[in-house]
């Protein structure tokens, strides 16, 4: 009895140039011929019971909706933010769409911008994680950490096998703290998918900030709905404190566990890891569009234009109609700061 919830409201802004405010990464084939967000959905339709809630800013109501269509994902509803309140609010509200006819079912929350390449190891892991799921839990799927990332979660597992008990969750810790959690090997990144029966998370919102799920409750309920959307209301929606589900629940409940996840999971949270799930030459290039690399190794170049790269090493270019990134493939986490450097100059 799975939902599916896919989050679709994020900017992706250290995809840029190519993913924009009016066309974030989820609505792009950045790895594939779907687009992310439909990835997302034809990777759990044999596993879901209905079809997704589908949340989204409403600037992107149509994109969402054409490019579900496309592939037959018929969703429940597409709950359309006025604003971006992150993570928790946008689960809240569908939650509370959730469970709307009494039901409680439940809730596979999915962002919309990974790639799973083993979608068999994936099903196993949601299943082991539905029985605890059923039982009360709120699950996390943890991958083991490669490298001291600073832009994850941090999940300390008590011994064992299958479901095992979260000790500790940290999300996003600085440098130094995740260099030793990456030493201790005890530590799992956390994939930012959960799952958890609707009125459980509700219980636990409501436990740890009653205020944001008061809030979202008063935006769901003044909801204008039509055919395809559920419209929040928004000036109530303006009003919900904004926060992750990682900071306002996951980190504070007392009911967390985490299954395993070993499916060659990728956030392709960065040029750089895009570069590292596209298939690559033997010198570790990846390419897309027109390029040409000489002596080049593991650069990544996406290309509307020609683009030729010469003895380059680990260095990202990405060419698009008005904007061309050039950087170290190291570097790639600090695109973000050219978009915020964009808007401050308006
Ligand atoms: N609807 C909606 N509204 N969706 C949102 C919003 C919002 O306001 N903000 C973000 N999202 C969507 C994004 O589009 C993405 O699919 C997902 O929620 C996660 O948001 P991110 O902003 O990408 O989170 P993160 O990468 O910083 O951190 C999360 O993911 C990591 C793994 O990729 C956390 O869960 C970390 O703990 C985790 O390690
Ligand atoms: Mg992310």
């Amino acid at each position: 009895n799975i939902t599916p919830v896919i989050l679709s409201g994020g900017s992706g802004t250290r995809l840029w140039p190519l993913s924009r405010e009016a066309y974030p990464k989820q609505f792009l084939p950045l790895a594939g011929e779907a687009t992310m967000l439909q990835a997302t959905w034809q990777r759990v339709a044999a596993i879901a019971a209905r079809g997704p809630l589908v949340i989204a800013n409403e600037t992107h109501r149509f994109v969402a909706a054409d490019q579900l269509q496309q592939v037959g994902a018929q969703p429940q509803a597409i709950i359309l933010e006025p604003v971006g309140r992150n993570t928790a609010p946008a689960i809240a509200v569908a939650a509370l769409e959730a469970t709307r006819d009494g039901a409680d079912p439940l809730l596979l929350v999915l962002p919309s911008d990974h790639v799973i390449a083993d979608e068999a190891a994936f099903h196993a892991s949601v299943r082991q994680a539905a029985a605890a799921a059923d039982a009360g839990k709120l699950v996390t799927f943890g991958i083991v950490p490669t490298g001291p990332e600073t832009g994850y979660g941090y999940i300390k597992a008590a011994p064992g096998e299958g479901a095992r008990a979260v000790e500790r969750f940290v999300e996003k810790p600085d440098l130094a703290t995740a260099t030793d959690y990456v030493a201790s090997g005890q530590y799992l990144w956390n994939s930012g998918m959960f799952l958890f029966r609707a009125s459980r998370y509700l219980q636990e919102l409501a436990r740890f900030n009653p205020a944001m799920l008061e809030r979202s409750r008063a935006a769901w309920e003044g909801a204008r709905r039509d055919a395809d959307f559920t419209r929040l209301d928004t000036e109530a929606f303006a009003a919900v404190p904004s926060d992750s589900i990682d900071y306002a629940v996951m980190e504070k409940t007392a009911d967390a566990v985490v299954v395993a996840l070993d499916a060659g999971w990728n956030d392709v949270g960065s040029w750089t890891a895009l570069r590292d799930v596209s298939t690559q030459d033997g010198d570790g290039n990846a390419h897309h569009g027109d390029v040409i690399a000489i002596d080049c190794r593991n650069t990544y170049a996406y290309g509307e234009r020609l683009v030729a790269l010469v003895g380059l090493d680990d260095v990202i270019v990405v060419e698009t109609d008005d904007a061309v990134l050039v950087g170290n493939a190291d570097r790639m986490q600090e695109v973000k700061d050219v978009v915020a450097r964009l808007k401050a100059e308006g």
